[in-house]
């Protein structure tokens, strides 16, 4: 067995000898917030999204959608999906917690956006604020091509109107969890999946999870340097035909 999976996975099993060993260097507990400080800042609106499809019918009817219609997504809509997917829920004990869990509540998984059709926005690549509920534009532009290619050519997310990327900036969990922050890490974005493709239901649109793209291709396009900060997972959402 020497597969650098099967040894990341057997090298990072807690035990009883190992476990509880070292302590947690506070004074350099890495910042749970990123901003883009020079960006153009655009305040998400509040959303009144109430529906009536119970639980039951959002788990019976959530499945991968992979073609969408020209209706544009209503930014209302948007700055639920990302409310539901990684906002700020509740403060308890001063410390602000999510809509998703997270491992020792280190929030590793930051969101940017790939803006096609989305009303009262331009076309381009933002940034998801979480602690203001705001969007930071990074790069105006028609990216629909970009992202398709860098997801394995994958023509789908073309037609989105928006496409979600997560990154991880690692050291948020490593801090705490060393190497077995990286199991943490992919799980905490699986919740982060799910509330959006279940969010997505909620408000009548579709969206699909994507796991395969040139990581470097798509950490290029948002700006991020795929060491300390580096893409995991997408999701395409939009009104399905
Ligand atoms: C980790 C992960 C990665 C995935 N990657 C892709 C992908 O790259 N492209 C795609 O079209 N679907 C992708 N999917 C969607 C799966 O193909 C889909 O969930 C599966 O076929 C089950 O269908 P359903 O979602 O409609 O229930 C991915 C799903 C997961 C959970």
């Amino acid at each position: 067995m020497k597969d650098i999976g099967d040894v990341y996975f057997q090298e990072t099993k807690y035990d009883r000898e190992s476990l509880g060993k070292g302590s947690l260097d506070w004074n350099n507990k890495p910042e749970i917030y990123k901003y883009y400080t020079d960006s153009k800042v655009i305040k998400l609106p509040d959303f009144n999204v109430e529906s009536n499809i119970s639980f039951l019918e959002l788990l019976k009817k959530r499945k991968s959608i992979r073609s969408y219609s020209s209706k544009p997504l209503e930014l209302e809509k948007l700055s639920f999906l990302l409310w539901a997917s990684t906002g700020i829920q509740r403060i308890e004990y001063g410390y602000e917690f999510r809509t998703a869990p997270s491992a020792g509540a280190l929030y590793p998984i930051e969101t940017y956006l790939i803006i096609n059709n989305v009303s009262e926005l331009d076309q381009g690549i933002y940034h998801y604020n979480i602690e203001k509920h705001s969007l930071e534009f990074l790069k105006k532009g028609n990216f629909k091509r970009e992202i398709a290619l860098a997801a394995l050519h994958q023509y789908f997310l073309s037609e989105a109107p928006v496409v979600f990327i997560w990154s991880a900036i690692f050291q948020r969990s490593k801090w705490k969890y060393k190497e077995r922050a990286y199991r943490y890490i992919f799980i905490d974005v699986g919740h982060i999946a799910q509330n959006l493709a279940l969010a997505a239901v909620y408000l009548n649109l579709g969206s699909c999870q994507v796991g395969a793209f040139f990581d470097d291709e798509v950490n290029n396009l948002i700006g991020i340097d795929g060491i300390n900060e580096s893409v995991i997972y997408l999701s395409s959402v939009g009104y399905s035909y």
